[in-house]
Formats: C-alpha cells, structure tokens, sequence
C-alpha cells in the first residue's frame, strides 16, 4: 500500500506538528510503503522569499530526518526535484472544471483572510491532485484541512479514468482521528499564527522562558490543584507512558508542589524526548551534502516511477513524445 504525503516546509516545528503529523509518518513507515515530499510548489503560493523558501526546503528535510523519518524506509524527496509533477498538473487541468475549484473552502478562506486571490492559488489543488496522481496513492492521510483537496483529487482521477481505463489509483484520504490537538502555552491550540508554540529544536535557554510562559491558574503552593484543567498537565502527559501520568496525577492532587515544579517537569520532559533528535538535526546540519544527495536518491526513485506514468498519460492525450 503506497502512502502518499507532502508536508509544507513551513520554518520552525512546534510539538504540535510532531504529536499530530511527524509522529504518525515516523510510525507509519515501519509498514507501508511512505512517499514523503515537501511541497516547495505549493509553499510559493505562501512564502515569496527565495532564499527563506530554499532554507525551509533543506531545514525541512533534515528536521524530517532528524525526528524518525528514514530515507532507507521511505522515499524522501523535494516536490520541485520531479518535473513531471507539473506536466501532469496542466494535463489534469483539463480534466478540473471550475466548479470544483471553486467550491474549494481553502481558497475562500484564504481569500477571506485578505491573501490576494492569483491562480496558483486557485490551481493549488489540481498541483496536489498531480502529487497524488502521479504516483499512483492509495492512501493520503491529512489533517482535516485537507480532506477536500484529496477529494478533488479523486474527482479529477475519476474523471480522467471514465476517458481513458483505469489509468489512476482513485485515492482515500485517512485522518487521525485518535490524535488530539495538542495545546499552546496559552490552552488554545498550538499553531504558528496564534504565537503560542513549543518549538522543537529552540535552544536550552529559550525552552525554558517558553515553558515559564505556560499559562497556569493561581492555586497557592501547598493546595492540591486540579489536572484536568491544567495546560502544564496537557503537554506533560504528551511525553508519559500510563504510569508516569498517574504518578504525575498524584502530584497535583497532593497538594505541597507548585506550577514551577511541574514546569521544570515539563521542561526536562521536552528536553531529553528530543536530545537524540537535536543530535542527528546537528549532524545534517554540519553535512549539508549528505542531506541533498539523500533528496536526490528519494527524487531518482520518485522520477523514474513519474516518468513510466507520463509516458501513458502523454500518450493518451496525445503528446507526440
Ligand atoms: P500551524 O497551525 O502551526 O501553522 P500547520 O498548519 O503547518 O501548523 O500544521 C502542520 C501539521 O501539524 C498538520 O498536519 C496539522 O494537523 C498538525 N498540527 C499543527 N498544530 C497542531 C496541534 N496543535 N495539534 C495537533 N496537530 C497539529
Ligand atoms: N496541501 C498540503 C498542506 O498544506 C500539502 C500537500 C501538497 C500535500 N501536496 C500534497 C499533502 C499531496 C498530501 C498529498 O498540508
């Protein structure tokens, strides 16, 4: 089963993408056959910055890389590194009528937010359609933003199959249900825009400001306080098998501690849950061409398989060659 993913190279990581997204295609790659890309295309409709979107691309990898993703597991590779992507993507455009488009709710959002509307923005899921498309998905699992992306992207498949036989895999989307949205320092969500993150790989100094930031109630130190309302807590169990969360459960209930012991808790959980993945982010940092030569291998692999279906596609259409 070929599981199909693109993860934006969006800058620093905060822990929620780690326990809602990386986490899972870490795990995932023990038995499917993953295809994970970083969709620098569809960050152009975003970040109009070239040398911030080239540096977000290899930080990407390697933070990829260094949180469990194994390129001799599964395929890892820059989106731009296979041409075919956007070959396909004008040929499916045929196949995209507009209504679809325009039904879109990513792009009236986006519009809604003041993000002028152009056409890469408007194409923007036909692209994805040909990510999906090309080679030949079965499973997409995305958050629930995306959902209707991946169903566009059947739509198109569809489409294209009744011309022509069954020439794609018509894809399913696969959301993590299980997965709770893990809470900012604040108790909201934890999201780049609302500036309430944890970011995975800040330095000692930083964590430990960002941790005594953590928004607690007033309960005096000696009192027993209440963990099921405590985002301390929250981001705590994160990191804690059953028994320690039990045990940490105990704690608040006993009374005699304060918020800024479990704060050093916290601090020390995070911090030692990421050393062996700040070590091997350091080690690509310092050996940039061993990053970039194992994006060529995953792109050499995506290639060959884009271009056997290219010559299909292009044949069907009639592309002299
Ligand atoms: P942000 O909200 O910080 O911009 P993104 O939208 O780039 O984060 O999210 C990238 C991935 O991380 C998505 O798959 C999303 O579902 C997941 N994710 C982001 N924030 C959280 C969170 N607070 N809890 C769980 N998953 C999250
Ligand atoms: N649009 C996705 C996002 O913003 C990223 C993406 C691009 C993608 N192409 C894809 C995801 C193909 C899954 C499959 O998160």
């Amino acid at each position: 089963m070929r599981v199909l993913t693109g993860i934006q190279p969006s800058g620093a990581l905060h822990i929620g993408n780690y326990f809602g997204a990386i986490k899972q295609m870490v795990d995932l790659q023990e038995n499917s056959d993953l295809f994970i890309f970083i969709p620098n295309y569809h960050a152009l409709t975003s970040l109009k910055n070239a040398p911030a979107l080239k540096q977000n691309t290899l930080d990407a990898a390697i933070n990829f890389m260094a949180l469990g993703i194994d390129p001799s597991k599964s395929t890892l590779w820059v989106q731009s590194d296979v041409k075919e992507v956007l070959e396909l993507y004008w040929i499916l455009s045929g196949y995209t009528p507009m209504g679809l488009l325009e039904r879109a709710h990513s792009y009236k959002d986006k519009v809604a937010k003041g993000i002028a509307a152009n056409h890469s923005l408007f194409s923007y899921p036909v692209l994805m359609a040909a990510d999906i498309l090309l080679y030949d998905s079965d499973v997409i699992p995305v958050g629930k933003d995306q959902i209707q992306h991946v169903e566009i992207a059947r739509d198109i498949a569809i489409k294209f199959n009744n011309d022509f036989g069954e020439i794609f895999t018509v894809p399913t989307f696969k959301v993590e249900e299980e997965v709770a949205t893990v809470p900012g320092i604040d108790g909201a969500k934890m999201s780049k825009s609302y500036g309430n993150t944890i970011d995975i790989f800040c330095g000692e100094k930083e964590l430990k400001k960002t941790i005594a930031r953590v928004v607690t109630d007033s309960t005096p130190l000696e009192e027993p306080k209440d963990y099921t309302t405590c985002n301390v807590f929250a981001l705590a169990k994160l990191f804690l098998k059953n028994d320690e969360v039990e045990a940490l459960k105990e704690r608040y209930t006993k009374g005699g501690e304060g918020y800024g012991h479990f704060k050093a808790y916290l601090n020390e959980l995070i911090w030692n849950y990421f050393a062996d993945a700040r070590e091997k982010r350091a080690y690509f940092l310092d050996h940039p061409n061993e990053v970039i030569e194992i994006l060529e291998a995953g792109a050499c692999k995506a290639r060959s398989i884009a271009s056997e279906k290219m010559k299909i596609v292009r044949d069907l259409v009639g592309i002299y060659r």
